[in-house]
């Protein structure tokens, strides 16, 4: 494929995804996307009071994490607070406004990126590196695999012990059935030693993208020029070769294959044939999005590669997170 060589972009297959244990630690901050994401920058939306309720509550917890604590203050709130809602309510935002406004050692990472560090560096050292943070934000806890679950219940307790405040946010819960709705009561019952420390907030609300973004991914015309326009660092691939380097590389290393990028180029796309592809790139996406990397692409538009029948199965909610993802990252700025 003549695009696929361009001399001004590299490839995605050349990068590879490999993360020292170090670097994992590293990494345990806001997205750059949230760099700047506070309380005040939150505009909760009238119509969904929920949303007001929650940067209320947020505030409050904040204040009860200031000494992070070695003081033993009469507590204000619950040690852990558990934010449920679906896409696009602003959970990561309020969970990095939080981080944010905490002091003292914090740590700010997803549910795959903690079990992925315990992968690397075992349990023990994985909880002494954490021990006395004065806050562990864990965005997206997964409650799909019991074994994960059950690891990160009893880290969490061992740190709630050392006086850890802990925030977590829900991820989109595999089968879409009830909307998410019993999300918070299932962590709960999943972490039961450690429920009656979480105070639960359910924030209802429209995907925020969808507020300013429009409803399409763009397709261009022209990938090469557009990729040259956005500058910086960027990549140009055959959406195939992707799907197949995706294959080769852990989920959790995909942070890696796209650190420092302004921008990927991905011709020929086309919709999904199969589910496990599919999940993938929506993981894929998914970091992209963290990250803020532009997408140009040309084939089949990027809202439209999952096919109706992945759209009505069980994992509903992933793909059209990742459909609103893409249109926001097609669209240039978000
Ligand atoms: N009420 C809001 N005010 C300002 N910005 C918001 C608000 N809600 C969301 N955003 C912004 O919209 C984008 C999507 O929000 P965010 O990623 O926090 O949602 P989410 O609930 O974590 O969704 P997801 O299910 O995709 O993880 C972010 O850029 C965020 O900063
Ligand atoms: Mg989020």
């Amino acid at each position: 494929m003549n695009a696929a060589t361009s001399a001004s972009s590299g490839s995605l297959s050349d990068r590879d995804g490999s993360l020292s244990a170090d670097e994992m630690v590293a990494h345990l901050v806001p997205p750059r996307q949230f760099g700047t994401a506070s309380l005040d920058n939150y505009r909760p939306d009238r119509d969904y009071p929920s949303q007001g309720a929650a940067v209320a509550a947020i505030r409050n917890f904040a204040i009860g994490a200031k000494t992070g604590g070695l003081f033993k203050r009469v507590p204000v709130t619950k040690p852990g607070i558990y934010l449920d809602g679906g896409f696009g309510v602003g959970k990561t935002h309020l969970l990095a406004a939080l981080w944010h406004q905490v002091k003292g050692r914090k740590y700010f990472g997803t549910f795959i990126e903690y079990t992925a560090l315990v992968g690397a560096l075992g349990y023990a050292a994985t909880a002494r590196t954490l021990k006395g943070a004065s806050l562990l934000a864990i965005d997206e806890f997964e409650l799909d695999d019991p074994g994960d679950t059950r690891l990160m219940g009893r880290l969490l307790s061992e740190l709630a012990a050392s006086g850890t405040r802990i925030a977590a946010t829900s991820n989109t819960p595999p089968n879409a059935l009830g909307e998410g709705r019993f999300a918070a009561q299932d962590f709960l019952r999943e972490i039961d030693s450690l429920a009656a420390r979480f105070d639960t907030l359910r924030i209802d609300g429209l995907d925020y993208r969808r507020r300013t973004s429009q409803a399409q991914a763009a397709v261009s015309s022209d990938v090469e020029g557009e990729l040259a326009a956005i500058g910086g660092s960027t990549t140009l691939d055959a959406f195939d070769d992707v799907l197949a380097h995706l294959a080769s590389v852990h989920p959790s290393r995909y942070v890696k294959l796209v650190e420092g990028l302004n921008g990927i180029g991905l011709t020929g796309v086309h919709s999904f044939g199969n589910q496990t592809d599919a999940l993938r790139f929506v993981a894929f996406v998914d970091r992209l999005y963290d990250a803020q990397v532009r997408v140009v692409a040309d084939g089949t538009p990027l809202d439209q590669i999952f096919p109706d029948e992945m759209l009505s199965g069980g994992y509903r909610k992933k793909y059209l997170r990742a459909v609103s993802r893409l249109v926001a990252l097609t669209a240039g700025s978000d």
